[in-house]
């Protein structure tokens, strides 16, 4: 189904065409959604912006677009306000009949893309040995958003973990566990590491403080690239340790991902930077290979380096990244590359972007874009700590979420004296909890800093999880009072338009699809939050108002179908934010 906005825009364009020749056609119509409610539905500004060009009044252009318009079918009689704005009502039939055509559509009207694309999005890459910390959850909850999004517009969407899983930190690792737990590496089964992060702390700590161990740390890391089997042996156990403790964060969040760690490029290093040497990029700097930048200068004006190869001969972070955006535009087929990574990487990435660009990897039929987000802050406003000042585990922070929410609805079942299974509380806590950190993350424009609060995440009032949830499950309990199988009303459920609110409910359940496309452009899933929020309160407004089980046919079923399309858009927007609905709670 073409969206009202879509089919406006292709009316204007046609009254354009008509009204002062072909040389229009491609002109923008400029029609938006309306600023304020009062000038209607949507708007179009396009007579003002034609005035220079056809040397006449907006007024009179905007006079001449309406006598030519043709959207009786759409909209009410269109309306000229001020020095020549075009102002559009939609028309209830018209509402009434695109609502009737989205319930019975699965994906509630909304088109896939015309131009399917293959899309990476490269989120999550926490740090093998290294705590996984909320840095790399934002990164997780927002990456998985999107690509969740991309992939219900029906792109093709590869996610990927660009996990740090090599470096020369590995040399000091192994050199460790050799040391510290000399078993792991002849016993299957025998490494039992439990915290990582700890050993890395360890490990660290010898590296600092004794010399013999530094040397033993240097060798290690040659053996290690130049492939020696047992330094390989251990190696993969850190790796397989850390797996396995991302992938509990990953359970409990439902996160797809598929592990293309750091180590993967390797192999492909030394040709990234003997073809920068070939096309003429490469420059030394100090004894290391840099290609110097453009349009980044230290303060004394002149161009920085990126450097591409150390002067002992290692490779580094953007050696790595450049190898990485090559193999995905060449060997994946990549139209679109997204990183989801903290605002304090974007020179990192601007600057390996534009190598790859300079050398010709990165085309004009390729878009990569940095998809960047703030820092999570306390409550006190500064980094997020516990209460003896470590820095959070992401494990612990998940399982507090969820502690506190099922401390919520021990209150709120006293309260309303209810009985409930063990399970289901447990069931709803873990929910809502995991929503709840997700939903405060999401819903934030992801360039800003967010303060974490539990208090605020968990509250039922406002644009939280909790309250959107609580308005789907609300919407079934309607269904449970009054036997209605939601399922069952189909085709049937004729939506009649009658009272303001219904109006203002119906015309917000068509505009999902129009959040969605405007979403694979910005990649805002703040924006799919705020219309879910919005959602909700219009439904609240319209259950205040019209009473659904009470009343007579045919507003009986007209009602229960937009409750019914109600709880589908929240339940598959919800969805795109890898937030899942309870039927009760
Ligand atoms: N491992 C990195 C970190 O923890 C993030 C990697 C992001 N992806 C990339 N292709 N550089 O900061």
């Amino acid at each position: 189904m073409n969206s009202s906005l879509e089919q406006l825009k292709t009316r204007f364009t046609q009254a354009l065409v008509t009204a002062f020749g072909s040389d229009f056609t491609e002109t923008d119509p400029m029609v938006v959604p309306a600023s304020n409610p009062k000038f209607g539905d949507y708007q179009s500004n396009v007579s003002l912006s034609l005035a220079k060009q056809l040397g006449q009044k907006p007024r009179l252009i905007a006079e001449q677009i309406v006598k030519h318009l043709e959207v009786t079918d759409i909209c009410q009689t269109p309306t000229i306000a001020g020095p020549g704005f075009i102002n559009l009502t939609l028309e209830p039939a018209y509402l009434t009949q695109q609502l009737n055509t989205i319930q019975i559509d699965p994906r509630l009207g909304v088109e896939r893309t015309k131009q399917p694309q293959r899309v990476i999005v490269d989120f999550s890459s926490p740090n093998i040995a290294k705590e996984m910390h909320v840095g790399h959850l934002r990164s997780t909850i927002i990456g998985d958003s999107i690509a969740r999004i991309l992939e219900f517009q029906g792109h093709d969407v590869l996610r990927l973990n660009h996990v740090g899983d090599w470096g020369t930190q590995f040399g000091m690792l192994i050199t460790y566990l050799r040391e510290a737990y000399p078993d792991a590496l002849t016993t299957a089964g025998a490494l039992e590491l439990g915290d990582l992060v700890a050993f890395y702390r360890q490990a660290k700590q010898r590296f600092d403080h004794d010399e013999a161990f530094r040397g033993a740390s240097r060798k290690e890391v040659v053996q290690l690239q130049a492939g020696a089997e047992d330094s390989r042996r251990a190696w993969q156990l850190l790796c397989e340790q850390s797996r396995r403790e991302f992938q509990v964060i990953y359970n409990l969040l439902d996160i797809q991902v598929t592990e293309r760690g750091e180590s993967f490029y390797n192999p492909l290093l030394p040709a990234v930077v003997q073809d920068l040497e070939r096309l003429d990029l490469l420059e030394e700097d100090n004894g290391a290979n840099c290609v110097f930048l453009e349009g980044f200068t230290n303060k004394q004006g002149q161009p920085l380096p990126l450097i591409v190869q150390k002067s002992d001969g290692g490779y580094n972070y953007a050696t790595t990244d450049l190898a990485a955006l090559r193999y995905r535009i060449q060997q994946d087929g990549a139209n679109r590359i997204i990183y989801v990574t903290d605002g304090g990487q974007a020179n990192h990435f601007a600057q390996v972007f534009q190598v790859a660009q300079r050398a010709g990897w990165l085309t004009e039929e390729v878009e990569v874009v940095h998809v960047p987000f703030g820092l999570v802050q306390g409550e006190d406003g500064k980094k997020l700590k516990t209460r003896s000042g470590e820095t959070v585990r992401l494990r612990d922070l998940l399982d507090e979420a969820i502690a506190r929410s099922q401390a919520d609805m021990a209150t709120r079942l006293k309260e309303e004296d209810r009985e409930e299974t063990a399970e289901f509380i447990a069931h709803v806590a873990q929910v809502v909890g995991l929503s709840a950190v997700k939903y405060a993350d999401l819903s934030q424009n992801r360039t800003s800093n967010y303060i974490f609060s539990y208090d605020k995440m968990l509250t039922l009032q406002g644009n939280t999880a909790p309250y959107m949830l609580y308005a789907y499950a609300r919407i079934q309990s309607i269904s449970r009072k009054g036997n209605i199988d939601f399922e069952q009303l189909g085709a049937d459920a004729k939506i009649l338009l009658q009272e303001e609110t219904e109006l203002v409910l119906g015309k917000h359940l068509l505009q999902l699809g129009e959040v969605l496309r405007d979403l694979e452009q910005d990649l805002l899933p703040n924006r799919l939050c705020q219309y879910l929020y919005e959602l909700s309160q219009k439904f609240n407004r319209f259950y205040d108002q019209c009473p659904v089980l009470k009343t007579e046919e045919p507003q009986r079923t007209s009602r229960l179908g937009l409750c019914d399309l109600t709880a589908r858009t929240l339940k598959l927007g919800l969805s795109l934010l890898g937030i899942q609905v309870l039927e009760r709670m």
